[in-house]
């Protein structure tokens, strides 16, 4: 399956999600992270620790590769052009929109949807990332909006935790239980869970279209 990631605003959780995405259907299948960013942030990020389990590849190494691996996640740069999201759109099987809860990250949703609905895109799916804990309310807000205009979403959030950030700096990802003490442990294994979450619901929508 060919999955990517993909908004018009920057800084909402693309890579996290590309790389936790790539480690989790790693667990199903051989999986290859397209480092479609020109930052190459994904790239850097496999570089800093003891490498991912799964292969990381530029666009330029990817076009060789793709055909050797099952699942390919496509990570993408800041503030793509109409164009790209039309080809990204019909290059992959879902595509999915991270979006942080926040009034100020909306109109890049806005805009990417829009676009998406413009092209009568349908396979795509949103996801909340960075969702802070209750009692802040923007995430179920933006929920509800987004299930009363018929967007599709993600049933799972991704909680705002720091143990990302961890686990990015350390060059590994959340289920590498050696990098986190034992206060971070519970939150490691929630976050990881949520992304579980996020594949098997991936995993079942590719069930259902093919
Ligand atoms: N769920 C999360 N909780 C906390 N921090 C996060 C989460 N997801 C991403 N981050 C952090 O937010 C920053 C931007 O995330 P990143 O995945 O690089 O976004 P993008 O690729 O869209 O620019 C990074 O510092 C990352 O560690
Ligand atoms: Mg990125």
């Amino acid at each position: 399956m060919i999955i990517a990631i993909a908004n018009m605003k920057g800084g909402v959780g693309k890579t996290t999600t590309a790389v936790h995405l790539a480690a989790c259907l790693q667990n199903l299948a051989p999986t290859l992270l397209l480092d479609g960013d020109n930052t190459r942030n994904a790239t850097a990020w496999s570089q800093r620790g003891d490498g991912f389990p799964f292969r990381v590849a530029n666009e330029t190494q990817g076009a060789k590769l793709a055909r050797n691996f099952e699942h390919t996640v496509i990570d993408t740069g800041q503030a793509p052009s109409e164009g790209d999201m039309r080809e990204l759109m019909e290059a992959c099987d879902l595509l999915i929109i991270p979006a942080v809860p926040a009034i100020l990250d909306n109109d890049g949703l806005a805009l990417t949807i829009n676009i998406l609905r413009s092209m009568k895109a349908e396979s795509f799916r949103v996801l909340l990332t960075k969702v802070p804990p209750p009692p802040e309310s923007e995430a179920a807000e933006l929920r509800a909006e987004m299930l009363s205009s018929n967007v599709p979403i993600f049933s799972v959030d991704i909680p705002r935790l720091k143990v990302f950030e961890k686990a990015a700096s350390a060059g590994t990802t959340v289920n590498n239980k050696a990098i986190f003490t034992s206060k971070d442990a519970p939150r490691a294994a929630r976050a990881w869970d949520a992304y579980q979450t996020v594949a098997n619901e991936v995993m079942s929508y590719d069930n259902k279209t093919r």
